[in-house]
């Protein structure tokens, strides 16, 4: 039963995933990319026939979830996509954990790992922690997100949105907007776009503009004027004050004037852009309410339904070798 289910979702895709873990988007081929996002617009494509859809790829698994920062939408994606696949699904509830009496991140996912679990999938705020920890652990690791680092699914979920929203991504003007200094989803996100031949815009104040970039061909804007027009997808991110002084940046006020997505400005962008944003929003710092709620223009809640799919593909490549 679960072989079969497997083949219908993996009927048509091309190739293997090579990798044992996901903790960036860097060591990821366009290949490794495009089959992660085949087989998440399959799972999409059931879903949406079907919202009660379920299969048992997964069934006999165990997928832990050790969130070490807060989420609303990613830890609650993550453990749909697992028991949607018929995984068990244990979450760790971290103030009530051994971590309170001062054990060592080390020794808590060793610890878990001897349980033999099949995933871990893991939120922390230091910079690299679940490279570290996959290197310590047998069972497949997924990064949930890393410092200002990384966050590997949110990329291929807006990859997802993007590709079922304008049918490709290659060619496409993307502007990444706001906070790009701190966030790793603009991390995770640049490395993806630009592998799949996307042209990459990034449009911040330059106290917000990381030095330098890893990735050739990106264009960089201080001023939603210059950098709008051309645009087919239009990028908002959260301001992370919470990584970094928060003096450094105006108010809020001053911020959404010069650099809020208003209805105003997105008509600067190509007819028919489109509006994404990770979530949590601040509504009125980077983004208006009439930008963030417009159906016609706004991909923010399509975003957070793929994340499911998205995350089913993932754990299913990685625990179904
Ligand atoms: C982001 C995160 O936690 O990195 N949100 C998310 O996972 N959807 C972005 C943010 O916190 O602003």
């Amino acid at each position: 039963m679960a072989t079969q289910k497997k083949k219908t979702a993996a009927a048509g895709e091309a190739g293997t995933f090579p990798h044992k873990h996901l903790t960036s988007i860097a060591p990821l081929s366009a290949q490794d990319i495009n089959l992660i996002l085949d087989r998440a617009d399959r799972y999409a494509d059931q879903l949406a026939g079907n919202p009660a859809w379920k299969a048992d790829v997964l069934y006999g698994r165990t997928v832990l979830i050790a969130f070490f920062e807060n989420s609303t939408r990613t830890r609650v994606s993550f453990e749909m996509a697992a028991k949607k696949l018929g995984a068990d699904v244990i979450n760790l509830d971290i103030d009530t954990s051994s971590v309170s009496k001062g054990e060592s991140l080390m020794d808590t996912v060793t610890t878990l790992d001897a349980m033999r679990p099949n995933a871990l999938i893991i939120r922390h705020k230091e910079y690299g922690a679940p490279e570290y920890i996959a290197k310590h652990v047998k069972c497949a690791v997924v990064n949930a997100g890393d410092s200002w680092r990384e966050h590997p699914t949110q990329a291929l979920l807006d990859a997802l949105t993007i590709r079922r929203a304008k049918g490709k991504i290659e060619d496409l003007t993307i502007a990444i907007c706001g906070d790009i200094a701190h966030s790793r989803v603009a991390g995770s996100n640049i490395a993806l776009l630009s592998k799949l031949g996307a042209k990459i815009r990034v449009i911040a104040p330059s106290f917000l503009m990381p030095e330098k970039f890893d990735y050739q061909g990106i264009e960089t804007f201080t001023s939603m004027e210059d950098g709008l027009p051309g645009c087919d997808i239009v990028m908002m991110l959260r301001n992370q004050k919470e990584r970094m002084d928060a003096k450094s940046i105006p108010d809020d006020e001053t911020f959404f004037r010069r650099y809020g997505l208003t209805a105003q400005r997105l008509a600067l962008a190509t007819p028919g852009a489109l509006v994404m944003h990770p979530g949590p929003m601040n509504r009125g710092v980077e983004i208006s309410d009439e930008v963030a709620d417009d159906p016609k223009h706004s991909l923010i809640l399509e975003q957070v339904r793929l994340g499911i799919p998205t995350r089913m593909a993932v754990l299913d490549l990685l625990i179904n070798k």
